[in-house]
């Protein structure tokens, strides 16, 4: 495996999306190899239908076993389909959201618990960790207003949930990024979108001089 596989994490409104969208040309104008971009729940056509389900509104009846269950699930096949075979062909994988997503939602903001949730995502993803993290530090109150703001009539599932699961997500991706400071690095999100992307591409440059050059 040659690629290098980079995650974007980060709570609901944190501003993953937005960044991506700036920050995959950035990138690519400092690198030969190729950018994929991806994104989960979804990413491939078995996992974007998993997805649906998931994210649908009217499954008010998801036990959340199954809800992480269902995550696990589309993030094997969009291993499977699109981030193996992006590695192995020495390109660069983007993911906007990862296994951490499902640690701090699932385990955390449903309380399922942060290892058992981990275990079912170990089997799920068999060791193939990102190489770095880029965690988008947001407070829930911030990161839920920007969303409210824009489409409160399009709010999924999971974004619909009160605040109390919100701040349980925060506090498990806190306690991730404490246990997992060499994969992941945290930049303000709060900040304003330009300097949001600016720290993101800084700290790819600086995880992997070699590959994106950064004088260009
Ligand atoms: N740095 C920022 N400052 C203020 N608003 C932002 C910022 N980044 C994104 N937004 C806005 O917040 C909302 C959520 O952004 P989005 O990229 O969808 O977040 P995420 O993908 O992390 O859930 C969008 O309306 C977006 O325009
Ligand atoms: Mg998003």
């Amino acid at each position: 495996m040659s690629g290098i596989f980079i995650s974007f994490e980060g709570p609901d409104g944190a501003g993953k999306t937005t960044a991506l969208k700036t920050l995959m040309p950035l990138l690519q104008a400092k690198t030969n190899q190729e950018i994929v971009l991806s994104r989960e729940p979804g990413g491939s056509p078995i996992s974007e239908k998993i997805r649906k389900i998931i994210l649908d509104i009217h499954e008010e009846e998801m036990d959340p076993r199954t809800e992480a269950l269902l995550y696990a699930a589309a993030r094997r096949q969009h291993l499977i389909d699109v981030i193996l075979p992006t590695l192995q062909a020495n390109k660069i994988m983007l993911s906007d959201r990862f296994v951490d997503s499902s640690i701090a939602y699932q385990g955390g903001g449903r309380e399922i618990g942060m290892k058992e949730v981990a275990n079912i995502n170990d089997f799920a993803i068999d060791g193939h960790f990102p190489d770095l993290t880029i965690y988008f530090d947001v407070t829930p109150e911030v990161g839920l207003s920007r969303i409210r703001k824009d489409h409160e009539g399009e709010m999924d599932r999971l974004e619909r949930e009160a605040i109390s699961f919100h701040n349980r997500v925060y506090d498990s991706y806190m306690k991730i990024v404490k246990d997992n400071p060499d994969r992941i690095k945290t930049i303000n999100a709060e900040q304003a979108p330009k300097q949001v992307v600016s720290d993101a591409l800084d700290a790819i440059i600086k995880k992997f001089p070699n590959i994106f050059n950064k004088g260009e």
